[in-house]
């Protein structure tokens, strides 16, 4: 990463290949942060001379502090302490979910702030909206699962590999969506503002009525594809409607989506179908920069760093934290 405020080139983008986790149908996390120690050296090499740089080319070290695993973060934390203190420079500790947020930003101009941001990822189902970078106001979160664990767990169901939200993805093109119509989890006809669950998801209750299709086929191999597009369809029903909601409520005209769901091209058409009338833009980020990768995490570090913030050398890696920068709602 080079450049300053919203004017930066990204150098290298080495995404580290997450075989290891699909021989095991998910992440185990103890083979996840082993796999991080014995990738670390090399990945950080390999970006470094991908960008033609040498590591006195380099002014501050951003890392993901939280949340995730905590034996994979204490790696990289580690590592990029102990690489920035041997080299004089800072190091800065970032939060996953904020890097996801930035993620579109690399690709897009226009996806910076005042923007309703929807982050859909394994961990995390987020809706904001970003007065500015920084300052993130929480509409809403998942109450269960997140966006990317029902695809996954939906997918485990349909006997497809991990991670599952792109074999859905493919699987649904196919399938009829009059077949198998379930509810759009938290959206109701007469919801207001006041109502609790008016900026809220929830995910588990379609997993259980997949679940129950399920068992309930009697030609699976004929009607998988018609369940995928239903549990498709009722998903994405639910993230569009709740981002409707929000950049209607502030006045927004961009929406930047962000985390590995962001992936799924039906999920950004539908976007862009249900905010034509409030006269949005849509920004979704390619593939590579949805999905988890250190660009994002450079990109919000260099945030903080222009900030004039920086991490102590006893920076620690947090399991769970709350994305930083919050502001009431
Ligand atoms: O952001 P991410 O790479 O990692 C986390 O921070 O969790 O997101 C991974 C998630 C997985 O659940 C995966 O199934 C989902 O993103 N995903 C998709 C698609 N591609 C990846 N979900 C739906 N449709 C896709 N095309
Ligand atoms: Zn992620």
């Amino acid at each position: 990463m080079n450049g300053t405020g919203d004017e930066v080139k990204l150098e290298s983008l080495v995404i580290l290949s997450q075989d290891v986790h699909a021989v095991f149908g998910g992440v185990v996390p103890e083979i996840a942060s082993r796999a991080h120690l014995t990738s670390i050296v090399p990945v950080v090499n390999k970006a470094l001379s991908d960008a033609a740089a040498e590591l006195d080319d380099i002014d501050a070290i951003a890392v993901t502090a939280a949340p995730g695993l905590i034996g994979a973060l204490l790696v990289g934390v580690c590592y990029a302490k102990s690489l920035a203190f041997t080299r004089s420079i800072p190091v800065i500790g970032v939060h996953h979910m904020e890097g996801h947020l930035f993620a579109t930003a690399l690709e897009h101009r226009d996806a910076v702030p005042p923007f309703t941001g929807l982050l859909v990822s394994g961990g995390h189902t987020l809706l904001l909206d970003v007065e500015a970078w920084g300052t993130y106001r929480l509409l809403g979160a998942t109450r269960d699962d997140a966006a990317g664990e029902a695809f996954d767990k939906v997918a485990k169901l349909l006997g497809l590999p991990y991670p599952g939200g792109r074999h859905i993805e493919s699987l649904a093109r196919s399938g009829d969506p009059a077949r198998f119509r379930f509810t759009r989890p938290m959206v109701r006809r007469n919801d207001s503002r006041g109502s609790d669950d008016y900026f809220q998801f929830s995910f588990s209750g379609l997993k259980t009525a997949v679940l129950n299709a399920v068992h309930g086929s009697t030609d699976i191999e004929t009607d998988k594809s018609h369940i995928a597009r239903g549990f498709q369809d009722a998903l994405i029903g639910s993230l569009v409607e709740k981002t409707f909601r929000a950049a209607k409520e502030y006045g927004r005209t961009r929406i930047v989506l962000g985390g590995g769901v962001a992936c799924n091209s039906a999920l950004v058409e539908a976007m862009r179908e249900r905010t034509k009338e409030i006269g949005a833009t849509v920004f979704a980020p390619k593939p590579r920069l949805a999905t988890d990768n250190a660009a994002m995490i450079a990109r919000a570090g260099l945030f903080h760093f222009e900030r004039g913030e920086k991490s102590d050398l006893d920076l620690n890696a947090f399991a769970s934290q709350p994305i930083p920068g919050l502001v009431a709602a």
